[in-house]
């Protein structure tokens, strides 16, 4: 029996009977009321409230500047959209990384103030203790390795990682020491297919995957690369299911053009 058809709120354990029924999870990102009312109410299992919406929202480089309390003002946002998917916030760079302690601060402030449903964090065993802190409060973690923009000035670019052995080695006992920690799933970001396969095969939670290939238990995608509003970023990983920026921009130019010629607003759009 289908476990994703049966459930009207998607939780993690949902999570889990979907890996173990070896039904694929859908997630998407959402920063947003009206997006994430679209995206929930088309069935998706996971929200990500991403740090992303430092890219998408408000057009910085990259997922660094974000604060706390903006991503706490998208993450109540969607929340108030959300009927049924699971939604999952993104702690925020500097929010976690050196002190368990604040780190535990930084979750409990997401939970209590947007209403989310479960914390992401970037790392492996390097923020075990933080993991561990924030789960004996009772708060999910999702896990987040591979390709992890919250270090890109580290890694210096956005290519492929873990293509190296050590790396990919390194990952896998990443992977394994999240699980033991108690993390209730991992997102996996551009690395090789067969490694993300692999982890999925060796880990018992759900592996969701953004650029890792088919063989893990879900995929993710930004919800603006995949409907095409963000139309300048264009990965091999990403499937555009639209080109909203030509429609939308097309959409616009009518309006203008409307308004300009007096054509709208015409006598029935007029009281
Ligand atoms: O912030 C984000 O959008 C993410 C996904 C790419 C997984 O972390």
């Amino acid at each position: 029996m289908s476990v994703h058809k049966n459930v009207k709120r998607v939780t993690t354990h949902t999570l889990q009977e979907m890996k173990d029924n070896k039904e694929k999870i859908s997630m998407l990102t959402g920063y947003d009321f009206s997006m994430a009312k679209i995206i929930d109410s088309a069935g998706i299992d996971v929200i990500l409230v991403g740090d992303s919406a430092s890219n998408v929202m408000a057009g910085h480089e990259t997922t660094l500047p974000i604060t706390l309390d903006q991503m706490i003002y998208h993450a109540a946002s969607v929340v108030r959209a959300v009927e049924r998917a699971l939604v999952v916030v993104d702690m925020p760079f500097g929010s976690y990384q050196g002190n368990s302690k604040e780190a535990l601060v930084t979750a409990i402030r997401i939970m209590k103030e947007s209403g989310g449903h479960a914390v992401k964090m970037e790392g492996g065993q390097e923020i075990i203790e933080s993991i561990t802190r924030i789960l004996t409060a009772g708060i999910p973690v999702m896990g987040h390795l591979g390709l992890t923009p919250q270090s890109i000035y580290k890694f210096g670019t956005y290519v492929v990682r873990a293509k190296q052995e050590e790396e990919a080695n390194r990952l896998i006992e990443d992977a394994k020491a999240l699980e033991a920690a108690g993390c209730f799933s991992i997102v996996l970001e551009k690395i090789p297919a067969e490694l993300a396969a692999k982890v999925a095969k060796e880990v018992n939670i759900p592996i969701i995957g953004i650029g890792a290939g088919g063989g893990v238990d879900g995929q993710v995608l930004v919800v603006h690369d995949m409907l095409g509003i963000n139309n300048d970023f264009n990965p091999r990983f990403l499937r555009k299911y639209h080109n909203l920026f030509e429609e939308m921009t097309n959409a616009v130019k009518s309006y203008i053009s409307d308004v300009r010629s007096g054509d709208f607003p015409n006598k029935e759009e007029q009281y």
